[in-house]
């Protein structure tokens, strides 16, 4: 017999109604032990057997019977253990879009393991799942015992009735794809499998199923028995006994609240049948009201990031080590705030959570993204289809229950967003009656924005606790506050898309989100890559032979997969951190940013002269939340204040540092050029110039440098020459293809006039590239002196060309040239809207180290703002002065855009120098706004900078 199509529908068979998360233990043992420590708890995790089948058709009612071909463990997912093949979609369904229908050739993953028992009278065994993709048919001894649906949902079966004393055999069908798949079109690496733990708990007859715990800042502690016969409660000594449907009350006299500063949680004991469950209370109160979203009281800034439940090796399947080690990472940049995009993430991570301190958006695994492109890209379509449609009015309101319902006492939760990228309409509306109905926290859901202007009454009336976008453009944000009709904060729910080299853009959202308590503030998209480590090395769309897909879209991360801090991630850190720094003719003013806590650490001033550490003070600090400190500080070309903790703090170490912030005088003096000896011949196309430093070649035609030949020979390995091309960042990618039309990457230098002066060289002329008007009229005028030239430029672009990557001289000389020094903004990589963790300040390095490394290779590596740089092989310095940019790299911009995989470059061939006098910003523009205005190059600049050739 075949078995039945269940998974074309909304029903499930057999699985308990949605409860609260928590795992009971026996009396007598430490019910706030971890769980698998609970005699009541079966771990059912390890090595499963595993079959495959092409598809659902091809197995029938024996398939429990049938012999099995390899194993696989649980959990995990089918695709990084040999079966089926990886597929990153972003937007797209990877099947075809005719719902509730499912390919019909749907792979199935038969699962079998035993498992021994000693079920005792008056004792009900449940088999938990808590995380099948999509969805699957649960046997017990060949009997059928139900089927469940929805990915990132705990499914519980009461399966006393099927199993028996001794051996007892579990069969579990997984299928790709089902109905449900429709609401689970989320940016991701496509999954399938056992991917969460799965577990037995032997409970008493009559045990607990469900209660709901409110706490707030007043002190009351309430706790509900909405599931069982009676229960008896225990916090801080006294203990209650609740009967079903009744509640009991306590009053926690001079509480200690609960927040991400300061997670204080206490233990409260529920004790039933011989059962004991810990409970970990939190006391807060979230509320909106008057336009404002505060966390006791106070209008906190949510300071977060989205995070998926990834791993590098595992994929979708993370283990609490794996969530710990990001909640590590997010405490050292100052993180404050996640968003579980897209779905609940696996229970355990609420409790890590409230143990170690962020606040929650913990979002339902609800999206439908794919509808926007069913018609294909241009349409039509609509967005709002399955958010309208009744087909899915059921499935949409019930997937709130599982992200509800399951985490419901959890006190890091502060946000309940209904899913992302599914439209919006009376789904929707439902759904959020549903969760108003069994909840009081706020409600998110971005989508609502869809009807600001289609639908301005609709969209002011809908009583969603906040207003939500993603990506906005910087206006949108500062104008919010004075649209009179608004009354809801705004959080952006998504921002600073942090894809390759970027985002620029922190500073432009903070200063705005610290203006007003009406911005709740943000969550970066994304915490990490989701390269899949495949054959050692790291992957991406497309990697994996799928013929659709979305690239390097899911290589997005703040950190790498690996998790790997990059210099993008200490930019976010900066901006969160919770000290605000300022200074005033040499006063330092620090501010605590803290809503709850004090910061109490160390403050150490570091004063430095032209990279040397020349004094150094150590202050104690100690600051109530809000309150300021000034210092005053000593006279130096550098100042560097750090605030280091001199204790450990939760998940942070003694020493850490969490904030840093720099003043630099412009103390810097440029080195004196003297022309005595500069001689002057013209050879025809070339003009030699011969100073006692080195002697120089002038192209005439084009205007470079073909050669610099200095005390050791040739230094330039390809001419110094005027340079507009960078290798495309993914956030250049939408206006790299009008670069890439205007031809900026294959440009020359068309000189129309040369005029030789005294100890000077000046060309005028037109950067072109053929087939097209010329780009950009240019004046390059190089002055010699004895140990230098000096180049400078005046340019001007001409109309119908989109603004410039950047505009400079770029070179090729020997790998030998590997020290470089600079006066900049470093250590980070830095661009004009990147570089607000940087000080301006001497650093000293490799070329190798200058630049972060991207996974797909782009432009990278730069740095801001400086001063002089130099580059030396031992033996010859060139260094620079000016006022300038400069990428000192391992490649060229050519080899970058031509590699697809960091680990894919080729051997280094040379150190190739940029001298900028501007450069574009990163931005963040790969999904955020384009780059702002004032962060482009310049359509017409000048600027100049002096190429000094010394020895070492
Ligand atoms: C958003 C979406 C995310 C992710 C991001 C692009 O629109 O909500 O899931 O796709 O864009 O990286
Ligand atoms: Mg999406």
């Amino acid at each position: 017999m075949m078995l039945k199509n269940l998974y074309l529908s909304d029903e499930t068979v057999g699985v308990a109604r949605p409860r609260c998360y928590y795992v009971p233990f026996a009396r007598g043992e430490d019910p706030f032990a971890p769980r698998r420590r609970s005699s009541r708890y079966i771990d059912l995790n390890g090595e499963w057997s595993i079959k495959a089948h092409d598809t659902f058709a091809d197995v029938d009612e024996s398939f429990t019977r049938e012999e099995m071909s390899g194993v696989i463990p649980v959990p995990s997912c089918v695709q990084t253990h040999g079966y089926d093949r990886n597929q990153y979609t972003n937007v797209a369904y990877p099947f075809p879009y005719d719902p509730p229908y499912v390919p019909n050739i749907n792979p199935c993953f038969h699962y079998r393991r035993t498992c021994a028992l000693s079920p005792a009278a008056g004792e009900r065994i449940y088999l938990v799942f808590e995380g099948v993709d999509s969805c699957f048919y649960l046997y017990i001894n060949d009997r059928f015992v139900g089927f469940s649906f929805v990915s990132h949902r705990l499914s519980e079966f009461d399966v006393t009735d099927f199993v028996r004393r001794g051996e007892n055999k579990i069969d579990v069908l997984v299928l790709k794809w089902c109905k449900g798949s429709y609401l689970e079109d989320q940016d991701k690496l496509r999954f399938t499998g056992i991917f969460r733990d799965v577990y037995m708990l032997v409970r008493p007859e009559g045990h607990i199923t469900d209660y709901t715990i409110t706490a707030d800042a007043s002190g009351k502690v309430t706790f509900a028995l909405t599931g069982g016969e009676n229960a008896a409660v225990t916090l801080l000594g006294e203990t209650r006994t609740v009967a079903a449907g009744e509640s009991a009350e306590f009053i926690i006299p001079e509480p200690r609240l609960w927040s991400a500063e300061d997670p204080y949680l206490y233990d409260m004991v529920i004790s039933s049948r011989g059962e004991v469950i810990g409970e970990k209370v939190g006391l807060r109160t979230v509320t909106v009201s008057g336009g404002v979203f505060t966390i006791n009281g106070a209008a906190v800034k949510l300071r977060g990031v989205n995070r998926h439940d990834f791993n590098p090796v595992t994929g979708a399947t993370v283990t609490t080590d794996d969530i710990i080690a990001d909640l590590r990472l997010m405490k050292q940049l100052n993180v404050n705030a996640i968003r579980t995009s897209h779905y609940p993430n696996m229970p355990e991570f609420y409790g890590l959570c409230d143990r170690y301190g962020f606040y929650v958006m913990s979002e339902t695994d609800c999206e439908s993204h794919g509808v926007v492109t069913r018609n294909g890209e241009d349409g039509p379509n609509n967005y709002d289809e399955i958010a309208e449609s009744p087909l899915f009015a059921r499935a949409i309101e019930e997937r709130q229950a599982y992200n509800v319902l399951l985490h419901k006492n959890r006190p890091s939760v502060v946000i309940w967003s209904m899913g992302n990228e599914a439209g919006y309409g009376v789904n929707f509306e439902r759904a959020l009656e549903w969760i108003k109905a069994h909840d009081s926290r706020p409600v998110h859901y971005e989508r609502l924005i869809s009807r600001r202007d289609t639908d301005p009454d609709y969209f002011y009336n809908q009583p969603l606790d906040m207003v939500s976008v993603m990506y906005p453009e910087i206006d949108f944000v500062r104008d919010y506050v004075s649209d009179p009709r608004e009354y809801r904060p705004l959080v952006l729910c998504e921002y600073c898309h942090a894809m390759g080299n970027g985002p620029g853009d922190f500073k432009a959202y903070w200063d705005i989100i610290n203006s007003s308590n009406r911005y709740m503030g943000g969550f970066v998209w994304e915490w990490a890559d989701h390269a899949l480590l495949h054959g050692g090395k790291p992957r991406y769309g497309g990697d994996f032979g799928e013929t659709l897909h979305d690239g390097n879209f899911c290589v997005d991360g703040i950190v790498t997969a690996e998790r790997r801090l990059t210099h993008k991630a200490m930019e976010m850190k900066k901006a969160y951190e919770p000290l605000a720094f300022e200074e005033n003719d040499g006063v330092i003013t620090v501010t605590s940013r803290n809503f709850f806590r004090p910061i109490e650490g160390t403050l150490t001033l570091t004063y430095k002269d032209m990279g040397k550490t020349v004094g150094e003070e150590r202050i104690p600090l100690s600051l109530a939340p809000g309150a300021s400190v000034a210092i005053r500080a000593k006279e130096a070309h550098v100042t560097i204040a750090s605030v280091t903790l001199d204790r450990a703090e939760g998940l942070l170490p003694a020493g850490h540092e969490i904030a840093r912030f720099g003043v630099t005088r412009d103390l810097f003096r440029h080195s004196p050029l003297a022309a005595r000896n500069v001689g002057m011949e013209e050879k025809g196309r070339f003009i030699e110039v011969t100073t006692p430093a080195a002697r120089y070649t002038l192209d005439r035609l084009n205007g470079s440098v073909t050669s610099i030949v200095g005390k050791y020979g040739e230094i330039l390995h390809s001419p110094l020459a005027l340079d507009i091309w960078r290798a495309p960042t993914d956030n250049d990618a939408n206006i790299a293809k009008r670069w890439r039309e205007c031809r900026y990457f294959e440009t020359s230098g068309e000189v129309r006039s040369v005029k030789a002066e005294k100890n000077a060289v000046v060309f005028t002329g037109k950067l072109s590239a053929v087939r097209l008007t010329p780009i950009m009229d240019f004046t390059l005028r190089y002055e010699f002196f004895d140990n230098a030239v000096a180049i400078e430029l005046d340019y001007e672009l001409n109309d119908f060309k989109p603004y410039l990557p950047r505009v400079g001289l770029s070179a090729k000389l020997d790998k030998a040239f590997d020290d470089v020094k600079y006066l900049g903004y470093g250590p980070y990589e830095s661009y004009i809207d990147r570089r607000i963790a940087c000080i301006k300040d001497v650093y000293e390095g490799r070329v190798g180290d200058m630049a972060d490394r991207y996974l797909r290779p782009q432009t990278c590596g730069d740095r801001y703002g400086c001063d002089f740089m130099e580059l030396s092989d031992g033996k010859t310095v060139l260094r620079a002065e000016g006022r300038f940019n400069f990428r000192a790299g391992e490649y060229d911009a050519a080899t970058l855009s031509a590699t697809a995989h960091e680990w894919e470059l080729p051997a280094r061939d040379g150190t190739y120098l940029s001298l900028d006098f501007f450069t574009s910003g990163v931005g963040s523009n790969s999904c955020g706004p384009a780059l702002a205005e004032k962060m482009r190059v310049p359509n017409k600049g000048s600027g100049r900078i002096a190429v000094i050739i010394g020895e070492r």
